[in-house]
């Protein structure tokens, strides 16, 4: 399953460092109170994980589904709904975590959605981001790694649904 043309670009430990860092931040900027923590599926479950045992306080997990890629490396470019909230999120501080921004499609169509739920406050954390593939502008709160334009695997990220379990993070080298 693991070929070996992965090559390492964030490490389990680097990943765990950045995470008590952004969790310092978090704590730092909001209120005293729960934060919704709400992970979309699946590429964001492990961070959502680890974020959220580095908070000191209530946090309350969901989670929603959306789709946008193909089995491929680039976006359809087009949004669905897959999995909704099992909760109300209404007057809650609620947190959008995310594995990876890149276009930004998903996470405009996303916060479009969620802005209909009233919450409290609305912001998003995600693990990586590639700015350069922006596409739509989306206002990140919280970013672990800025990362260059390459696809990436590991820790929740897929390419065809393999390699989410890798505990590093990886570019996926083109076959040769
Ligand atoms: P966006 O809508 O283009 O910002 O796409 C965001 C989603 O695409 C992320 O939630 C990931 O699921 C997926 N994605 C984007 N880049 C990568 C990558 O390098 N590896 C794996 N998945 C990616
Ligand atoms: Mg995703």
């Amino acid at each position: 399953m693991f070929q070996p043309s992965l090559r390492v670009l964030l490490t389990e430990q680097q990943i765990q460092t950045r995470i008590r860092e952004l969790g310092a931040q978090i704590e730092a900027d909001y209120p005293e109170g729960p934060i919704y923590l709400i992970g979309i599926l699946k590429g964001a479950c492990f961070f959502l994980a680890d974020l959220a045992r580095v908070l000191h306080r209530q946090a309350r997990i969901d989670f929603i589904g959306v789709s946008s890629y193909g089995k491929g490396k680039t976006s359809s470019g087009e949004v669905k709904l897959t999995k909704d909230l099992d909760v109300s999120v209404e007057g809650a501080h609620v947190l959008v975590v995310e594995d990876i921004v890149d276009s930004g499609v998903t996470l405009t169509y996303l916060m479009h959605v969620l802005e209909q739920r009233k919450p409290r406050t609305l912001k998003i954390a995600t693990l990586l981001d590639k700015p350069e593939r922006r596409i739509k502008p989306v206002t990140v709160s919280y970013v672990g790694f800025q990362i260059p334009d390459e696809f990436v695997v590991g820790y929740g990220l897929d390419y065809a649904e393999d390699y989410r379990n890798l505990r590093d993070i990886c570019v996926l080298d083109p076959a040769p």
